[in-house]
């Protein structure tokens, strides 16, 4: 066993044999990883706030600073927190927006579309209110949990752009009043989904079909904890597709047809890319 080192004269060669013994161990994960995708004819990315955390989009979990310091993410997620501070809310969502403008895809949003092709389908059912999927190039991206292109009003629900002197704000962050809706005067909401609300149906709906006629999930940068979205990964091991998880910490459940790619999705993505397209040379 490798947790049994011995002595310390022989602790050397004996800390070098089980690092190997790890590496075959990661590399035969990896391996299987790519079989089952190469071997895949529909494959679903699920994807969380880890997927943008290397174009510097602050996770959900992560701290915050700024006029939000001493806030949890989550806790600033609710209708509630929106009747309490409007301002406080509608100014950390111009914040995101903002922040969102600013980055680009990166190497991990790249490598999906790329992983299409005339033999293999590619879908992406996303948590994130971003565009970055859209900007790398995937097409029709399901959102989850709604998108921060365009608000609504609180009360009427009506769409409506931000208003163009709303396009800044500090990078510590500002109190900043919601704009009024046209129509009924309601206060304006980032049209997302909140801790308590539903679902966009035909999103949901889209995302279930999607993955229960899948023969591979990958689920890329999520910490697979706020429900129902959380369960798609279930639902696709249910169905009988395997299941990849891509994320710089262990979240897998440790069932059959699960393998757990630990590292950075802007690094894995691009290798899984790459090993499939070598397969691919090879094979033809
Ligand atoms: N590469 C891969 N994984 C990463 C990276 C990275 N570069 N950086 C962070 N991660 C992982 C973290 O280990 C964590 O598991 O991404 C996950 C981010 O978790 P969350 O912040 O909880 O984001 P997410 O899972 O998308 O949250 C789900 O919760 O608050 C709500 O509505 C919000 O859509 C969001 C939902």
């Amino acid at each position: 066993m490798c947790s049994d080192v011995g002595r310390l004269d022989r602790e050397g060669s004996r800390r070098k044999q089980c690092e190997s013994l790890s590496q075959i161990r990661t590399m035969t994960i990896i391996e299987q990883a790519v079989d089952v995708l190469q071997k895949a004819k529909k494959v679903v990315f699920f994807t969380g706030a880890g997927i943008s955390a290397e174009s510097g989009i602050p996770t959900y979990r992560e701290k915050l600073s700024g006029i939000w310091a001493g806030y949890d993410p989550r806790d600033l997620e609710t209708a509630k927190a929106f009747r309490e501070n409007p301002p406080l809310i509608w100014g950390w969502y111009l914040w995101r927006r903002l922040r969102v403008a600013q980055a680009e895809p990166n190497a991990a949003h790249l490598a999906i579309p790329h992983m299409a092709n005339s033999l293999r389908h590619v879908s992406v059912i996303t948590q994130n209110i971003d565009d970055l999927h859209e900007r790398a190039g995937s097409l029709n991206v399901v959102h989850l949990h709604g998108s921060l292109a365009m608000p609504k009003c609180f009360a009427c629900h009506r769409p409506a752009a931000v208003p163009p002197d709303q396009s800044a704000v500090p990078v510590e962050g500002a109190l900043v009043e919601p704009p009024r809706c046209q129509r009924c005067n309601g206060k304006m909401r980032p049209a997302v989904v909140w801790y308590g609300e539903d679902l966009p149906t035909q999103a949901w709906k889209a995302a279930v079909r999607l993955v229960k006629d899948c023969d591979l999930l990958i689920s890329v940068g999520t910490s697979g904890i706020v429900m129902p979205a959380a369960g798609l990964p279930d639902l696709a091991l249910a169905s009988g597709a395997s299941v990849i998880h891509v994320n710089k910490s262990d979240v897998a459940m440790g069932e059959d047809r699960e393998f757990m790619l630990m590292g950075a999705a802007a690094e894995i993505l691009p290798m899984l890319l790459e090993r499939i397209e070598a397969g691919k040379t090879r094979g033809a």
